[in-house]
């Protein structure tokens, strides 16, 4: 009894609050003051109303501002908004748009009845389609990775995150690092919005000659300033990576081009200089620079060459061998809808990119449906390319049916190069550190595991089917014959969350594939060639795990589970 009497006193000392009822100056507006000794305001979500935008204010001064889908008829989930640093007691004004909010009354919206504040945000992982080994954001909205270097042993990765929903809205850059590329540690929001814009996709490099200025080491991170118009700005860290300073003379490079993205810069060693890649609209833009800050245009890669079917985003360009390999990701216009990873190979002389392919020739790094912005690490050991794709498609991300969070990227790849038929391809096999995650081998197909296969011959078609106790599966089918391998996933599970979303992918093998390595977790499926001529990346949403395997043709098969 002393001991609770105890309790209920700290807690009455430690966390206090006084949360005042909501004003109404409109329909359609709100003020609502919050004054607490906890760390966070919880904010109900209902993904299917439109934004509320929010003020928070201190002091008479907008100290932040977002959009969040605040409850009106109920809540789904809670986002939290830390209003730690303005010292526990700010104004929130809340301006409700679009024209849901004209239906009810303000005063009766569940989000008044539904705001709290906490000092603990619970985010353990208990969603049924929570991938078990990989990147996903801890709560909230991701897509695009960005910004992804190593260094002094530790990977970095960035993305594209809304901390106010799981869907998209808010673009900020979130940060996550590992050690060993597979286990990622949450480190937080790392470049906030600003009055230049939200903060869309770019890249980092660390600027080992201290060519900025800003300090030897440091790491200074390219990204989009998306407000009225796309401009290109720089941020900096001199603390590896974990909080930035944005550069005062922020935008760096501007244009009149509506799409106008996506700042890709790299060290070029062959001619001592910085370059800088970026979208606009349906081409890349090619800079040069010796400071990171000012840029010199150089030329334009992309008319009448591959696929134009939608907007060109997210470049990379990267010395292989001695060739050069232009990555160009494309929303709309892949080979199955929606998103998907093109890329071009060819020559490089720090001005000019030239394909070495005929300009209709169109070649794509992934045949799934779900691999999307992928970008490499810079600075990565060993001259290794490894490359991150967004695990998602724009026709139907903000859809896919999980709650707290949504997206995750796909494993790590390490890219290389080898021809067919005259052509030049990029390879792609799971980066070596997935072997680490390998555990005993079982003979059950459980949620998270490797499906190894070793095809023993050549001459008939090799079929895996992954199926559950509702009749749910997922079809491979490997045909020697005419060289093609597809992934069925029409009967998947649930699929009724978009029209776009039942389809059966299928690749190009380029000859024979001889081991496939196919990594499930929860709610994805990436198939490889072993040897790295063929990938494919798919999401599927069985009701119930797929306990089932069966493998048709002459092969062996090994399963692993994977931690
Ligand atoms: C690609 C993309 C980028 C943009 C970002 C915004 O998925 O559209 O071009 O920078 O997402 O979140």
């Amino acid at each position: 009894m002393k001991r609770k009497l105890m309790t209920l006193a700290i807690c009455l000392f430690t966390s206090t609050t006084l949360m005042h009822a909501q004003s109404f100056l409109s329909q359609n507006h709100a003020i609502k003051r919050v004054m607490t000794t906890d760390k966070y305001i919880l904010l109900p979500v209902e993904e299917d109303e439109n934004n509320a935008h929010i003020r928070v204010i201190k002091d008479n001064q907008v100290v932040k501002e977002f959009n969040c889908k605040l409850a009106i008829n109920k809540t789904d989930y809670c986002v939290p908004l830390d209003i730690s640093e303005y010292g526990g007691d700010v104004l929130l004004d809340i301006q409700f748009t679009g024209d849901k909010r004209n239906v009810g009354l303000i005063n009766d919206f569940a989000c008044w009845k539904d705001i709290k504040v906490t000092n603990v945000f619970d985010t353990k992982n208990r969603e049924k389609f929570r991938p078990i080994y990989h990147h996903t954001p801890v709560y909230g909205w991701m897509n695009d990775p960005n910004g992804m270097f190593y260094k002094d042993g530790v990977w970095h990765l960035y993305y594209q995150y809304n901390p106010y929903g799981s869907q998209w809205e808010n673009m900020t850059w979130a940060h996550s690092t590992s050690t060993d590329l597979m286990h990622w540690e949450n480190q937080g929001e790392a470049i906030q919005p600003d009055a230049l814009g939200t903060i869309f996709s770019g890249s980092s490099v660390i600027d080992k000659e201290n060519s900025t200025g800003f300090g030897k080491d440091a790491v200074v991170a390219f990204y989009t300033s998306a407000g009225a118009a796309q401009t290109q700005s720089i941020a900096y860290s001199t603390d590896n990576g974990i909080t930035f300073k944005k550069y005062a003379n922020n935008p760096i490079i501007t244009s009149d081009v509506p799409d106008f993205r996506d700042p890709n810069v790299f060290w070029n060693d062959d001619v001592k200089q910085w370059n800088l890649i970026l979208a606009a609209g349906q081409q890349m833009n090619i800079y040069s620079s010796k400071n990171l800050k000012d840029w010199k245009y150089e030329s334009s890669f992309g008319e009448g060459y591959g696929n134009h079917g939608g907007v060109w985003e997210c470049p990379d360009l990267l010395k292989m061998g001695d060739k050069w390999v232009l990555i160009c990701n494309i929303n709309p216009g892949g080979p199955f809808g929606g998103s998907a990873t093109q890329y071009f190979v060819g020559t490089f002389d720090g001005h000019k990119f030239t394909c070495e392919s005929k300009p209709e020739t169109t070649k794509w790094m992934d045949y799934g449906k779900d691999h999307y912005a992928t970008v490499t690490f810079d600075n990565a050991p060993d001259n290794r390319r490894v490359a991150i794709a967004w695990m998602s498609n724009w026709q139907y991300a903000n859809q896919v049916p999980t709650m707290q969070y949504r997206s995750a990227n796909s494993v790590p790849r390490d890219l290389g190069l080898f021809t067919d038929a005259g052509e030049t391809y990029v390879s792609v096999v799971p980066s070596k550190e997935l072997l680490a995650l390998r555990g005993d081998k079982t003979n059950r197909l459980s949620a998270a595991c490797e499906l190894v296969v070793d095809i023993k011959s050549q001459s008939k078609p090799t079929v895996i089917t992954l199926s559950n106790a509702r009749d749910e599966q997922v079809v491979m089918t490997y045909n020697p014959k005419d060289c093609t391998f597809s992934m069925d996933r029409t009967q998947s599970g649930n699929t009724g969350f978009s029209d776009m979303f039942k389809a059966k992918t299928i690749a190009p093998t380029h000859g024979t594939i001889r081991q496939l390595r196919v990594f499930i977790d929860k709610c994805s499926i990436e198939a490889f060639d072993a040897a790295g001529k063929m990938a494919m990346t798919n999401l599927v949403f069985p009701t119930e795990p797929y306990g089932r395997l069966t493998v048709n043709g002459a092969a062996k098969t090994t399963l692993y589970e994977l931690k």
